[in-house]
């Protein structure tokens, strides 16, 4: 390879029009899925207090929101209930009436051209804000497993066009997909949060879900910080049980598990930007310490580079109008 002076780098960066045509990333609405929280009551639209910009919403502002977001061209949203009554089991997730599936529902009856993805775990819905059935101390994996089918098949019957599970315990994404194709909806997909790790970063997300655990913590099923080798392990094997559409999460500082996973899978592959990445980001942008709108399109930019398909951001509003703007 010859150098310089032959060779300069900046010729092909001089003006914005050379800059585009070489650009190798592009970013698009269709890739943002925008989360929700979805509360009871009625009219209720209360800030998060460490996520500005993002509420928790009761049923009808849930379904004024996702108008909006469909009409800024966002092809999905992934929900979150914090219901009425939480109890050892979490007996809210996989009731028919539950908080998610009647938002399901009312979404479905009144907005059109949006996917509704649901989040399948236990945390939000338990008393003790575990991701599971517990004895003693010990989140039992394969009781807990025989709820998260539950779960996942009623957000099904209610109408959920795909199916996240979240929660982390092993075998769940076979037993889910056996579950969902005997109850007649062989044609759901999962989207498997299948490399998820045991983070900080999910500080503020509890917040606005009220799941922080009443105890302990989510080490004993989400993954070691540290660990690649694992990560790749878990993605594969989620995929041999039957996901669709695998996750990394968090994003911005797992990159280059993104970048891997994409290597080794050929499924689309998701990213979460999750709760403490956005607070990052808004916090530091409210403070003028950083350009956060230059940020956050950097931050998603990065994502999409390292392998990602499509981003769970709760900035997907916000790029997409940056991306109608430019
Ligand atoms: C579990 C779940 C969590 C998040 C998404 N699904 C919380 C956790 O694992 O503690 C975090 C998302 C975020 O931080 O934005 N239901």
């Amino acid at each position: 390879m010859s150098s310089y002076p032959l060779q300069r780098f900046r010729r092909l960066r001089y003006n914005p029009l050379v800059r585009d045509l070489v650009r190798e990333t592009l970013i698009s609405k269709n890739d943002l899925i925008y989360p929700l929280f979805v509360v009871p009551g009625e009219n209720v639209k209360k800030e998060v207090r460490s996520m500005p910009g993002v509420f928790n919403l009761s049923m009808d502002k849930l379904v004024e929101e996702c108008k909006e977001v469909a009409s800024l061209g966002i092809p999905a949203v992934i929900l979150f209930g914090i219901p009425e009554h939480k109890d050892e089991t979490g007996s809210d997730a996989y009731d028919d009436n539950g908080i998610i599936q009647r938002a399901i529902r009312a979404i479905k009856k009144e907005v059109k051209n949006l996917l509704v993805i649901t989040d399948v775990c236990l945390c939000e819905y338990t008393s003790h804000g575990h991701c599971g059935v517990l004895r003693g101390d010990e989140i039992l994996n394969d009781e807990t497993v025989d709820l998260l089918v539950k779960e996942a098949v009623s957000h099904a019957g209610a109408g959920a066009d795909v199916i996240a599970p979240s929660d982390m315990m092993d075998g769940r994404i076979g037993a889910i997909r056996r579950g969902l194709d005997e109850a007649g909806f062989k044609n759901i997909p999962v989207l498997s949060y299948a490399v998820k790790y045991a983070s900080g970063f999910y500080g503020p997300f509890r917040d606005a879900a009220d799941s922080t655990p009443a105890f302990g913590d989510r080490r004993s099923h989400q993954m070691d910080i540290a660990n690649t080798r694992e990560a790749l392990k878990e993605a594969l094997s989620d995929l041999e049980e039957g996901a669709d559409i695998l996750m990394v999460k968090p994003a911005g500082a797992y990159l280059d598990i993104i970048h891997q996973v994409k290597q080794m899978t050929n499924v689309p592959l998701a990213a979460y930007q999750v709760s403490g990445e956005y607070a990052m980001i808004k916090a530091a942008g409210a403070n003028g310490w950083i350009d956060e709108e230059r940020v956050m399109i950097e931050a998603f930019t990065a994502i999409k580079r390292a392998g990602a398909d499509m981003v769970l951001t709760y900035f997907a509003k916000d790029i997409a109008r940056y991306i109608d703007k430019h």
